[in-house]
């Protein structure tokens, strides 16, 4: 038997949040599954929820989620089947999407040529034309900007303890996607305050206020946008929307909606991501007894994996089912809706032998902190990138770093990473960096 949806929810662009939970009451739960219950704003749980996800994959590869009033897949196989299937998808089906009021039309506006919205065959045509972006010349032109960044910010560091969160993490990939998109790095700020005015809108404490501030976001986000593509036009750049715009005359492109949302959703999904995979990272590594040795350049990228495999910054996605599916023996039917535990899965002991153990050097397999299938992040290769020469680098012009408080998770469950991450370094002799 399917399940019987009685209410609307909202989704996060980055992530699918716990904002839901109170709008989701009123489903009927799935007879052939498990259920269990966790208050998922619980901060215990927040501070840290792989128990439960063991707990979760003991009881099979789908159990029924009774906060969320849904089912969720807890397994590597289980998550990847969600993910990849081509009965599913991210599309909101129409009878469960929001009303669109005056104030929220330019928000929506960019939503609904956003990548993250569709699927096939416009998710197919946008994605393949804005992947062109992300081509191998495009991360060797980044490669050194991110080295460069990396050490002005080092350079700017406080004597004294500091959040590395705030002088690192969170700059760190503002500026590099400023500078992919071809702007000037004070543009960065600019670009984050409208960022986070739209991704506010996927919040529970969404309001009118919030509203009101995401329409005016998105409207002069899309205006300056509008802009700088039609200066781009005249004046081509070595960025990524000179790459997409110079598709133009090939006869493929977007159009200059599909393009503005794309660079606003590649802003907006990127960088809590990023920032949060560097803070969760350098906490890991901090005290890490082999950290030399796992911070060397042919290594460095196994180790930049099992980071993200060991703590996810996102933690949760789920799918609409368009038709009936059958996911390891249990069927589900169209409007159906099946969260996939990302972090559950890279945890799982059937891939990863001993999963709750961090170890940069264990063998590598494809995890999921990026997803899969359709919708696999399309910025894999430029968060990695940051990941694989700012980690290292850091460390070697602070060899002495060490975490000076214990570091307190963020209170949103879906968003897995620190509140603050305090540190004091004492930098390297000049000489031998
Ligand atoms: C370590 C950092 C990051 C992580 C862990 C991450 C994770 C993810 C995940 C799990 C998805 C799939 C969502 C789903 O299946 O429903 C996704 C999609 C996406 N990500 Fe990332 N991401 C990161 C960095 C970035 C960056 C740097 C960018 C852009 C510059 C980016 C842009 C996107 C976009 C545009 C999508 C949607 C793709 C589509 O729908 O076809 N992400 N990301």
């Amino acid at each position: 038997m399917g399940l019987i949806h009685l209410s609307k929810s909202q989704h996060c662009i980055g992530c699918d949040c716990d904002d839901s939970i109170p709008a989701m009451a009123g489903l009927r739960p799935h007879p052939d599954l498990p259920m269990v219950s966790q208050d998922p704003r619980d901060p215990a749980f927040i501070q840290n929820p792989y128990p439960f996800y063991r707990k979760l994959r003991a009881l099979g590869p789908l159990v029924w989620w009774t906060e969320y009033d849904r089912a969720m897949a807890t397994t590597q196989a289980a998550v990847s089947t969600v993910l990849r299937h081509p009965g599913m998808g991210r599309e909101v089906p129409p009878d469960r999407r929001p009303q669109v009021t005056p104030p929220l039309e330019p928000f929506y506006a960019v939503e609904r040529h956003s990548l993250l919205e569709l699927e096939p065959p416009q998710h197919t045509r946008i994605r393949r034309i804005a992947m062109q972006g992300f081509g191998r010349a495009s991360l060797a032109r980044m490669a050194p900007e991110v080295s460069r960044i990396s050490d002005a910010l080092i350079d700017a560091f406080p004597s004294g303890p500091f959040d590395v969160l705030e002088a690192y993490a969170r700059p760190l990939p503002a500026l590099v996607v400023t500078r992919f998109f071809g702007l000037a790095d004070d543009m960065a700020a600019q670009l984050q305050a409208w960022s986070n005015d739209m991704v506010a809108m996927y919040q529970a404490r969404r309001n009118p206020e919030i509203e009101h501030a995401a329409g005016v976001a998105a409207a002069e986000f899309r205006d300056f946008l509008a802009e700088v593509i039609s200066e781009r036009r005249k004046k081509p750049g070595d960025d990524f929307l000179s790459e997409i715009l110079s598709l133009e005359s090939k006869g493929v492109g977007l159009s200059s909606d599909e393009l503005i949302s794309t660079v606003i959703l590649l802003l907006n999904a990127g960088h809590e991501a990023t920032v949060h995979s560097l803070g969760n990272a350098v906490a890991r590594l901090a005290d890490h007894p082999d950290r030399g040795l796992v911070l060397e350049p042919g290594q460095i990228e196994g180790t930049v994996e099992e980071c993200l495999r060991f703590d996810p910054p996102l933690h949760m996605f789920s799918r609409y089912v368009y038709k009936p599916v059958d996911i390891e023996g249990v069927t589900f039917h169209a409007g159906d809706e099946i969260g996939c535990l990302l972090a559950s899965a890279s945890r799982d002991d059937a891939v990863w032998p001993d999963g709750d153990r961090f170890d940069p050097l264990r063998a590598r397999r494809q995890h999921l902190a990026f997803g899969s299938g359709i919708h696999v992040c399309i910025g894999a290769s430029l968060a990695r990138l940051e990941m694989q020469i700012a980690l290292p680098i850091l460390f070697a012009r602070c060899p002495g770093l060490k975490v000076t408080e214990p570091p307190q998770f963020a209170d949103a469950y879906h968003f897995h990473g620190y509140e603050r991450l305090v540190v004091e370094v004492r930098p390297a002799n000049p000489s031998s960096t």
